[in-house]
């Protein structure tokens, strides 16, 4: 690892939705960059082949299978990763749903169910990893200020990143993205304001906003046909693509990693040009 600030060699990372798509690729490239980690999701198979690809290439991988929307659930899920190395440095909240329908059309129990994994999913997994993160982060030592005579060592560098996925759904609506561009904008708004809250524990907090992204949930939503290679997002890329899973991950990646630590409160965008808000 040549470019230590992406080295994560003695972290500990946990990953939600880490049995597909964006949350898999994430799992293995924070793996990758040398962190131990914890991969969660409901579908324990994929976590199974998650866990394979990561350890077939030398990294260190831990199973998890949970509901995200269950607060007991994913709280007893973090415990048990943070009491095998006593520590919580990365939470990558990626697990979530696609749903679509029309305003006029949409249920109750649309909204419940998006909400609930979505946005109350994300927040559990926010507050266990911000409590944990605040619980077990390194003490200073070394200050004598009592005396007005000693040495003082630097309070060392916090390492705590929690990085939630919104969506590029919040920055460009469209017909039947109620109930998810709702539970999005929700994940937004708990991104800002936990990174000003946790920011003087030295826990930075951001969030990351796809565009559209191969994945098997894209594959499930494909209305147009080659949506992939010939759809709308890709005539609106100045790319000409849509983005792969591992693009999401490097940028899970850096808000990971000590090469952004001087970012909090953010929404980092890889979307391929498709909306470039200010
Ligand atoms: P995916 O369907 O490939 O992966 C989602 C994973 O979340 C699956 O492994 C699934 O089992 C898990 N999951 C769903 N509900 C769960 C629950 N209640 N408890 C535990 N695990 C659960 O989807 P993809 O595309 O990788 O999406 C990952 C995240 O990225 C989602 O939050 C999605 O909204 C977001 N996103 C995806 C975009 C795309 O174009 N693929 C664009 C913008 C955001």
């Amino acid at each position: 690892m040549p470019l230590t600030a992406y080295d994560l060699t003695g972290r500990t990372a946990f990953v939600t939705g880490a049995a597909s798509g964006i949350g898999r690729a994430s799992a293995v490239l924070l793996a990758e960059a040398g962190a131990t980690v914890h991969c969660a999701d409901r579908d324990e198979q994929g976590l199974h082949e998650t866990a394979t690809l990561i350890k077939t290439a030398g990294g260190t991988a831990h199973i998890h299978p949970l509901d995200v929307a269950d607060r007991t659930q994913v709280d007893q899920a973090v415990a048990t990763a943070t009491a095998a190395t006593g520590r919580l440095d990365v939470m990558a909240a990626i697990a979530g749903i696609m749903h679509s329908s029309p305003v006029l059309e949409t249920r109750n129990e649309d909204l419940d169910r998006v909400l609930n994994i979505n946005f109350k999913g994300v927040l559990y997994a926010c507050q266990a990893a911000a409590r944990t993160m605040i619980a077990t982060k390194p003490k200073a030592s070394g200050t004598s200020s009592a005396t007005g005579t000693g040495t003082s060592t630097p309070t060392p560098t916090p390492t705590g990143s929690i990085i939630t996925m919104a969506s590029g759904a919040v920055d460009t609506g469209g017909p039947g993205l109620l109930c998810y561009g709702a539970a999005k904008a929700a994940v937004v708004q708990l991104t800002k304001t936990l990174a000003t809250e946790v920011g003087p524990h030295g826990i930075r907090v951001n969030a990351v906003a796809p565009g559209w992204i191969r994945t098997p949930m894209t594959d499930r939503h494909d209305t147009e046909a080659q949506v992939h290679t010939e759809g709308i997002m890709v005539r609106m890329s100045p790319l000409g693509r849509v983005g792969e899973p591992e693009d999401i991950a490097h940028a899970v990646l850096h808000l990971a990693s000590d090469a952004s630590a001087f970012t909090t409160g953010q929404i980092l965008r890889p979307n391929g040009g498709v909306a470039m808000p200010w």
